[in-house]
């Protein structure tokens, strides 16, 4: 049995230290194996431009962030996955994700799927996913928009992944009760770790709207946290259950699809 957590929390735009403080100070309060935080939980959501998004972009691994989450995972022992601005080698800008375990670095995951104006503020991924093996299971990484996109769940699934780690800044009402049919769907656990609060900034506003969730494999909530408070929220599983693909004695969520039937997918 492990213990899921997804940390909701409201970053202030821009203070990267007082977010941090806060993220250590939610993770450290409970016991857990693993722990998804929001995407840009370090900086907040609502940036000015390309050149303020750049402005805070860290490397992976040697960034302020990649290193508070490597540091974190082997003080709690823990899984550790928080989204964060990438800046590449040669100057690219991603909305990533940075995965550690017990003090050892999984990797990065290059959000595929940009919203909205996040297509004006970094470049969209270069690689796919990649399942990680960590000492929680096998994760399948995601951020925020991908959920909408069926085919990214399905191809971490067919990859192995057993929890699908979704760091999120939710603004339309749908992720949630999207997230129960990609479990279901998949046969997968679900961590979806929400930001609250309002990022208000001269050029407008924008409004995120918690419910963090956690999902069963058989798409039951196993946990949801409020609409408007920072919280962290947790369910127990086993994630080798998430290896059993049978909906009943006849049918296998994997083996019984017909891609010749679908083959332009
Ligand atoms: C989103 O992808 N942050 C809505």
């Amino acid at each position: 049995m492990i213990r899921l957590a997804a940390v909701q929390m409201e970053p202030r735009f821009g203070d990267v230290a007082a977010n941090l403080r806060k993220a250590r100070e939610l993770i450290t309060s409970v016991k857990a194996d693993l722990f998804v935080l929001p995407e840009l939980f370090n900086t907040g959501y609502l940036f000015r431009d390309r050149q303020e998004t750049a402005s805070f972009a860290e490397p992976f691994p040697e960034g302020e962030t990649p290193g508070f989450i490597l540091d974190l995972s082997a003080q709690t022992g823990a899984v550790i996955v928080g989204g964060f601005a990438e800046r590449s080698r040669d100057g690219r800008i991603f909305n990533s994700a940075v995965m550690a375990d017990q003090g050892r670095l999984l990797g990065c995951y290059r959000k595929i799927h940009l919203f909205d104006r996040e297509k004006q503020w970094f470049d969209p991924a270069d690689r796919p996913a990649r399942v990680l093996e960590s000492s929680a299971g096998r994760l399948g990484p995601m951020i925020c928009f991908d959920w909408i996109f069926p085919e990214t769940a399905r191809a971490l699934a067919l990859s192995g992944a057993q929890i699908l780690v979704h760091a999120a800044n939710l603004v339309m009402p749908y992720c949630q009760d999207a997230m129960i049919t990609r479990c279901l769907e998949n046969g997968v656990f679900a961590v979806t770790a929400n930001r609250i609060g309002t990022d208000q900034r001269q050029s407008g506003s924008i409004t995120f709207t918690g419910r963090s969730q956690i999902t069963g494999r058989r798409g039951e909530r196993l946990a949801q946290a409020s609409l408007d408070r920072e919280e962290v929220i947790i369910a127990e599983i086993h994630p080798a259950l998430a290896d059993d693909k049978m909906v009943n004695r006849a049918n296998h969520l994997l083996r019984d699809r017909r891609p010749a039937f679908y083959g332009h997918l």
